[in-house]
């Protein structure tokens, strides 16, 4: 029989959570991954990434079953159509990473080249994802955040009101061929991979499922058009919600550091990678959480 002690939930961890000052962004300090969490640890954290889309857990270090077993409390995780860029033994891990070993990159180099939010191009996009820091750049190889939210409450009213109600399609395709940054040149995608990223249509304008807050859901990586609108038309309006998505004075830039695990909402924020110098190294490890579909 075991012991009421082995029965016992976890004890809580004293960490702290302390917001950025912009308002998006929260890092979290004192708080061990690697350690059991009880409920109650887990349920500070699920409302810090509610309430600031981006949280950073400072001095981790954990493995890569730690970091699937803690994204797995959020939800179900998605593996990425790009397997070849799947960690060993660990599906549920995507490398992103420039590093080639033996002639072959090891990751995704250029993951986040535009801004976007993760697999919108999916029937149920993202919850959010786990980026974990395994190598980084001396220079460089910043995330910038962008807040939806704050994006739609920028829009002028004519702006709104022409896209309220609308839907937009997503596609994996929409910029895959792209010239490349520092010369990668992406792998071309076999017919099976094709079959899995089908075109999707979701609300130009989304409610988050679990604040009821409204987000503005385009990004220029994956979004192709407004359904319903001419070519012309669409264009000139993605262009200008584009142009709102990423004010200045809503986006918030995370420069790594050792140890750093950075969790965001993709119902929230839209990200993009600023690079790094092509000699540099930089490797991460990303885990997708998947959400619910949009409406
Ligand atoms: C991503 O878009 O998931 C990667 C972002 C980054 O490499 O900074």
């Amino acid at each position: 029989m075991p012991s009421a002690a082995h029965l016992a939930a976890p004890a809580s961890q004293p960490f702290e959570i302390r917001p950025f000052a912009a308002g998006t962004g929260a890092e979290i300090i004192g708080l061990d991954l690697a350690q059991p969490l009880n409920d109650s640890d887990f349920a500070r954290i699920h409302r810090a990434h509610l309430d600031y889309h981006v949280v950073v857990f400072r001095e981790q270090n954990i493995t890569p079953a730690q970091q699937v077993a803690f994204s797995r409390r959020f939800g179900e995780l998605q593996i990425h159509v790009l397997k070849q860029f799947l960690l060993p033994g660990h599906p549920e891990i995507l490398r992103v990473s420039n590093v080639v070993e033996n002639g072959q990159n090891i990751g995704l180099s250029d993951a986040g080249k535009f801004w976007h939010s993760d697999l919108s191009y999916k029937e149920l996009p993202s919850l959010g994802s786990m980026l974990y820091a395994q190598e980084l750049p001396s220079e460089g190889g910043d995330t910038l955040f962008a807040d939806m939210h704050k994006a739609l409450e920028a829009l002028p009213a004519e702006l709104r009101n022409a896209v309220e109600g609308r839907k937009a399609s997503h596609s994996y395709t929409a910029r895959y061929n792209e010239p490349a940054i520092n010369g990668y040149q992406r792998p071309t995608l076999t017919a099976e991979q094709l079959a899995q990223v089908v075109v999707v249509d979701h609300p130009v304008v989304r409610t988050h499922p679990e604040t009821g807050r409204k987000a503005l859901f385009v990004s220029e990586g994956f979004t192709t058009h407004i359904v319903g609108l001419p070519e012309d038309e669409s264009r000139q309006i993605l262009a200008e919600l584009y142009r709102y998505s990423v004010l200045p004075e809503n986006v918030h830039r995370h420069s790594w550091r050792e140890g750093d695990m950075v969790f965001w909402d993709n119902r929230s924020v839209i990200h993009l990678a600023a690079g790094c110098p092509a000699h540099l190294r930089r490797t991460l490890h990303r885990t997708t959480i998947q959400g619910d579909a949009p409406f």
